[in-house]
């Protein structure tokens, strides 16, 4: 039987540190602020958005909030941008993505100063970590490593494997991998032979988007197994990457879903936040 790591207790414990913080900074004059922009309607970017901001209202964190109409011009979003980018008050920028199709994703993302980029999409953001300098982090990924580490799991001469390689999880997750001195491969949909590779991980993170496809025959036994995936099956229950009834037996640890890897991602969203604000002051 695997250990589960609980996604749901240690994102509360980092929201709660976080929340210490952010109380000591205020009693020091220092108020911690996040903008949220959201363009058009989507479901599921309704979901997030409201997500984030009830964390930062958990925290302490301002958010400022800006619901834009879905015809909204991409100049309009990126003067937007500007001004926040302008406005010292304002430590961390969050453009819910995607945007609507006629809005450039590209160009909204490089339109964020880096120093306010709480998601760490921009191609400096990514760069720095690349190649070791300090920057911020895509916050999945982030989450994933912080799983490991307060769950007692060592990266350092693991065989790690990611299966996806995404600008925001995969890409991110293997080169922050690479940091923590793991030995690292990425699979994807063109990979040879996937069960061949996914065998010899140690650490095996699924990022793969496909419901359940993961099941034990991918999997050496005492693996510890994480699953970005959130899906919902035939019966509209959440679900992930990971067939986790065929795979649990099989692993050391597992990350469950819902409450695995998905908690994860605000709480190192609010931790961008938070740094954002520190490193402004210097
Ligand atoms: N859409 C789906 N995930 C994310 C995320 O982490 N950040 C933003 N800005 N948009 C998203």
């Amino acid at each position: 039987m695997a250990q589960l790591i609980d996604g749901k207790q240690i994102s509360t414990a980092i929201k709660e540190e976080l929340k210490e913080k952010v109380s000591s900074l205020k009693e020091a004059g220092r108020e911690v602020c996040l903008a949220v922009i959201q363009v058009g309607d989507d479901k599921a970017s309704s979901v997030y958005v409201n997500n984030k901001k009830k964390a930062c209202e958990y925290i302490g964190i301002r958010s400022l909030s800006y619901h834009l109409p879905e015809e909204t011009k991409e100049e309009e979003l990126l003067s937007l941008i500007g001004k926040l980018n302008e406005d010292a008050s304002v430590n961390g920028i969050l453009v819910q993505l995607p945007v609507p199709a006629h809005i450039d994703e590209d160009r909204v993302i490089q339109a964020i100063a880096p120093m306010k980029d709480v998601d760490g999409f921009h191609p400096q953001s990514v760069g720095a970590l690349s190649i070791g300098q300090p920057g911020f982090v895509s916050c999945t990924p982030a989450g994933v490593v912080a799983l490991l580490k307060r769950s007692g799991v060592a990266i350092e001469g693991k065989e790690c494997v990611v299966i996806g390689r995404s600008n925001i999880v995969g890409k991110p997750m293997a080169l922050l991998l690479l940091r923590e001195n793991g030995t690292v491969t990425v699979c994807h949909s063109k990979t040879a032979d996937l069960k061949e590779v996914t065998k010899r991980a140690d650490i095996l993170v699924v990022a793969i988007g496909r419901p359940q496809m993961i099941d034990a025959s991918y999997v050496k036994k005492g693996a510890v197994v994480i699953d970005v995936g959130i899906h919902r099956d035939e019966n509209n229950k959440l679900c992930g990457d990971v067939d986790f009834a065929s795979v649990e037996p099989v692993a050391s640890m597992i990350t469950p879903v819902p409450g695995g890897v998905g908690p994860m991602t605000i709480a190192m969203l609010m931790n961008n936040v938070v740094e954002a604000e520190g490193m402004q002051r210097v």
